[in-house]
């Protein structure tokens, strides 16, 4: 992590404060004077301050149902931040994995741990997000195979990877992505000359919508863990560091 991020997630600093308490010689990392506020610190390193040990607070991991004419941003645009429906502190640190669009409802995933919420947007790790659709047109049989052999979308050269369309009626699908480009799925129905007219996210990886909409609830250390794709770091999360401000669980 870099030396400013260790220090703000340690105490009330923010990011613009740092600079000048490293130029001023207050910081110290494993018994050096810091030099640069980009430094790269380890979890391990003794950094201080003023003398005093600086420790990280643990990551935080929520799981929200993302109403309509909210968006996943972190300020307040022509609609709210979603963030504001968290009842917690420093909302500012935290970002969310994996944006939906304004009109779009369902499950998000919040977080201030960046290398997590990359396992889980990178096209590299393949995570599936499974979205519930609304056509404005009927869809046609044939648009199963279109959607396994990859779209191509305006303005784009490279065609979508493979996704699983599952036709439930004739206007309501449930369609598999492992990827995320910009309003994907609206687009992919565009090409297909549809229209979606309603858009919701049911499931991320092995995590299934459970709270109700505008409703939200902390992340198990199993479900932080399976969702890092049970990478050695995640393994030995303490449930009670994972969880420092209680919600009841649903
Ligand atoms: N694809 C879209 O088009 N919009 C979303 O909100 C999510 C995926």
């Amino acid at each position: 992590m870099r030396l400013d991020k260790f220090i703000c997630k340690s105490s009330d600093y923010a990011l613009a404060d740092v600079v000048a308490l490293i130029k001023a010689q207050r910081v110290k990392v494993n018994g050096q004077l810091a030099s640069c506020a980009t430094q790269q610190v380890h979890i391990n390193n003794s950094v201080t301050l003023d003398g005093g040990v600086l420790t990280p607070r643990p990551f935080r991991y929520y799981l929200l149902n993302k109403p309509a004419e909210m968006i996943c941003s972190n300020i307040d645009e022509h609609y709210p931040s979603a963030l504001n429906l968290l009842g917690v502190e420093r909302i500012e640190e935290l970002h969310i994995a994996g944006r939906l669009d304004a009109d779009t409802t369902g499950l998000v995933l919040v977080t201030d741990d960046g290398h997590w919420s990359y396992r889980l947007t990178s096209p590299n790790y393949r995570c599936e997000k499974v979205y519930e659709v609304v056509l404005s047109r009927p869809i046609k049989p044939e648009a199963v195979q279109r959607f396994q052999a990859g779209i191509r979308l305006q303005g784009e050269t490279q065609l979508t990877r493979p996704a699983a369309l599952v036709i439930i009626d004739p206007y309501h699908v449930r369609l598999t992505l492992t990827e995320g480009r910009f309003h994907q799925v609206k687009r992919m129905f565009a090409a297909m000359g549809n229209r979606v007219k309603a858009l919701h996210r049911q499931q991320i990886g092995c995590l299934c919508l459970d709270v109700d909409l505008g409703d939200w609830r902390c992340l198990t250390a199993a479900e932080v863990n399976a969702l890092s794709g049970n990478d050695e770091r995640y393994q030995a999360l303490d449930i009670e560091a994972v969880n420092p401000l209680k919600r009841p669980y649903s």
